[in-house]
Order: C-alpha cells, then structure tokens, then sequence
C-alpha cells in the first residue's frame, strides 16, 4: 500500500505526536494550541486539542484560587484525574488515526512531564513540549482580562474578584512551577520554548519533517494587532463571459472598483497607516492594486495565482459541461479534492498556499489581491472552514474583506464597494453562467 501523504506532502503513516503545552496560567497556551490546531487541520493533518481544564470543570466548575495550591489534597487528586481522563482520550483518539494531539493544561513540573511521557511514549507517541514564558507584565495582565471575562470558571462572578482570584491561582502555580530543563537534567527532551511572544525561542532535539513544521509555525506567531484585507480582483473581461481562469483585463466596471478600492481601504483601515499589498502574477489582480497610494509596498506572488483549471481554462462552466460531464459531475461531487485535466484541485492551491499562510503569520498589515478559488482558501485557514464547505463559500466580487485575529477566533468585517459585477458564484449542479446571484451571508 502507498504511504499515506497528506496536505504538506508528510508521510504521516506512522506518525504521531504528542504536542504537550507548558506554562503558568494567562500565558497564551491555549491560543498558541488553538493556532496550531487550525493550521494542522487546514493542512488535512487529524489534529486536536485536549485541554485538561475542560475536563477539571466536569467535576469542578469553579474553583477558587486554593483548589490549585499543591498542599490542598483533594485539589490535587482531582487536577490529576482530569490530566488522566485527558490524556485516556487523546490516546484512545490517536487510536483512531489522529495525528497531532494537543493536551493543552499548565504541565508546569517536572514530575507531570515525565508523567506525561511514560503514559504517551508507551503508546508509541512522539513528545514535544512546547512552553511558553512570559515575563512581560503588560501581556500577561492583557491575558488577565481576556480570562477573567471569557474563562467559564469566572462566568457570573464580579471581574475584579475573578482578575484578583485568578492572580492567587498564578501565584500556587509560581510556587512549583519549572520552566523546561532549569535544572538540565531535561536535556533529552523535545522542546520548543516560547519567551515573550516570539522575542526569544530555544529548540532542543526536533527530530523529524512534521515536527519541525509546527516548529517553524509556532515560531512565527505573533500576537501584534493587525489585520489581514481580502479582495478579488475587479470584475474581468472574462467574468463577464463566464468563462473561467485566462489572464483578461479589467472590465469597465472592474476598472472602477480599482479606482475606489484605495477609499474603500482606508475607511476599513480607519488611518492612513500604510497596507503591504499582495497581488497575484496576473494582469487583473495588478490592475486592481493600481490605484493604491504609492507608499503601499506592493508585491507579486504566483502563489496568488487563481486555481488552475488545466484543460478547461478558458471555458464556461457550460462548455465543461458538455464536453467534460464526468468530470463536471466528479468535480460537483467533491470540489475540494477533484483536480482538473491538467490543473489543479482545491487541495492543490493550499499546498502551494502554505508559504504565504506562514508569511501572513509572520506579518502585520497585508492587503491581499487575489482570486476566488484561492481567497476561499485563505478564508477557510482563518475561519475553520472544513474542505467540504470551503470551496463553495460565496466571495463576491467589489467587495473587501477585513479578518481580524482575536484571542479565540477571527472577527471579520465586509466592505462593500457598492459597483455592479457578475455573480461568479455557482451552485452545486448547475451551469449558470455566473449569473446566479450569491446567496446571502457570502463574505
Ligand atoms: O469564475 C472566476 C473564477 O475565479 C475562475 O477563474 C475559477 O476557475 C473559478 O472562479 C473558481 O471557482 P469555482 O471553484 O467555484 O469554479
């Protein structure tokens, strides 16, 4: 049997890893757990995160500051169970083909990682720790606030009670807490470790391919405020044939949507503060980015380009149709996974979209021009949005789109430029030549 390969092209036959986070509370594990979840499953890599805190509140739902002091005996008893009942159901789901597991809990002494090693290691799952410390007052008090009004174990409770009890649990966990090989007697382990939101990083002993890709993303993170901007290009000479791919040039009214893109942004934006602009390598995503102010950094990546129909580029959906029904029909069937003649799938494009995932991440302010097949793909990274569901989100075209990352989520934001364009949106078995229109609540 050919080896498994999934997104990134990992054989991931065989593998398995455990991603056991470490750190005090209000340190951003969960974030950073969350992040890597998203990013893994985007990539079609089974991942999860087991967060022990969920199971802790089954029995406890909440406790005060003293149920986390190590010298109160049923605290402990109950801390431990519920790492236990974690970590049983991680197991059980790598049992069933997961590949990454995330057990997002403080883990934060020495003893609960070696604890956490044996009961894993047995089961033939690979460990890498991944800690994030934070001696920043300022981060740490943000990540305060955000608790006290999201966490369920202060839901109904006055804030200011829940910030200063939250505090005293802190100050329990300072009391054992161990960051990773203090002592160097953790040598031997893998390790990623965080200090201040990505100032500084230590690696110790990555081993292998999947490994040092969540490495390589975590070490990008940032949590800078910042936005990401998605449009397409303006309406093109093809779209308003229907046919599909081709390098046109803007429609009259595409070329309009250009001239107002750079008053659009900067009522989005809300200050003149400059955009970085990603475009695509073709003629009308460039041609859209025309207009905008000249102290916009503006760079092109072929990565952008729009999905590739091979065969059918060119073509409207109706010539498919006729010339092409087993594959239009295969194609209806499963979008994400189906690759044109000669083209490529939805599963292709995010391959190839990886890099600029990651360079996003890397980056604050970025405008990105681009196509409908390929914005999909960016949009499902941020918003969770599963291969079978993604391919068909609406993006209609002259509209701009404003993803903002927050500590659970992405808020986003649709900026309508108020000009007429084709529909490019097409329901599942028909052949309509782009002019259905979108159904509402399109992005
Ligand atoms: O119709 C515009 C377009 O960008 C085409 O170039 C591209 O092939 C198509 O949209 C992608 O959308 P779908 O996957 O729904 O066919």
């Amino acid at each position: 049997m050919a080896p498994k390969t999934n997104g990134i092209g990992v054989q991931v036959e065989g593998t398995r890893i455990c991603v056991v986070m470490v750190g005090l509370p209000a340190r951003g594990k969960s974030y950073i757990a969350q992040k890597a979840q998203r990013y893994l499953k985007w990539l079609s890599i089974p991942a999860a995160t087991f967060n022990v805190g969920n199971y802790r509140r089954h029995d406890s739902p909440s406790p005060s500051a003293d149920f986390f002091d190590t010298n109160n005996p049923v605290g402990e008893r109950k801390r431990r169970a519920a790492a236990e009942a974690a970590v049983q159901d991680m197991l059980r789901w790598f049992k069933a083909g997961g590949v990454v597991g995330i057990l997002d809990a403080t883990n934060s002494t020495k003893e609960r990682r070696k604890w956490v090693i044996d009961r894993v290691r047995d089961e033939g799952v690979e460990v890498i720790f991944v800690e994030s410390k934070c001696d920043d007052e300022a981060l740490i008090m943000a990540n305060i606030r955000d608790v006290k009004t999201t966490s369920p174990d202060y839901k109904g409770q006055d804030p200011e009670e829940a910030a200063q009890d939250f505090r005293n649990r802190i100050r329990n966990y300072e009391k054992v807490y161990k960051t990773i090989n203090a002592d160097g007697d953790e040598d031997d382990l893998t390790y990623l470790k965080i200090m201040n939101v990505g100032k500084q990083v230590i690696i110790n002993r990555i081993q292998d391919y999947l490994q040092s890709r969540i490495v390589y993303y975590l070490m990008n993170l940032h949590i800078r405020p910042r936005s990401v901007w998605l449009s397409r290009h303006g309406e093109s000479m093809l779209n308003l044939e229907g046919r599909i791919g081709g390098d046109a040039g803007l429609s009259y009214r595409g070329d309009e949507y250009a001239r107002k893109l750079p008053q659009l942004v900067l009522e989005s934006v809300g200050s003149d503060r400059p955009l970085t602009v990603w475009t695509s390598t073709l003629k009308r995503t460039i041609n859209t980015a025309r207009h905008l102010p000249p102290h916009y950094n503006q760079l092109q990546w072929k990565a952008l380009d729009e999905l590739d129909a091979g065969v059918c580029d060119g073509m409207t959906y109706q010539e498919i149709s006729d010339m092409y029904p087993e594959d239009f029909q295969a194609r209806d069937e499963d979008k994400y996974n189906y690759r044109y003649r000669g083209g490529e799938s939805y599963r292709d494009v995010v391959i190839r979209l990886e890099p600029i995932i990651m360079e996003l991440e890397r980056s604050e302010d970025i405008l990105i021009i681009s196509h409908q097949a390929v914005i999909r793909c960016i949009y499902a990274y941020f918003m969770q949005k599963t291969q079978e569901e993604s391919p068909w989100v609406p993006v209609p075209l002259h509209t701009l789109m404003k993803l903002t990352p927050r500590a659970y989520g992405t808020e986003v934001q649709t900026y309508k430029a108020n000009i007429k364009a084709v529909s490019t949106w097409r329901g599942k078995g028909s052949t309509a030549k782009h002019e259905d229109p979108a159904p509402e609540g399109g992005v």
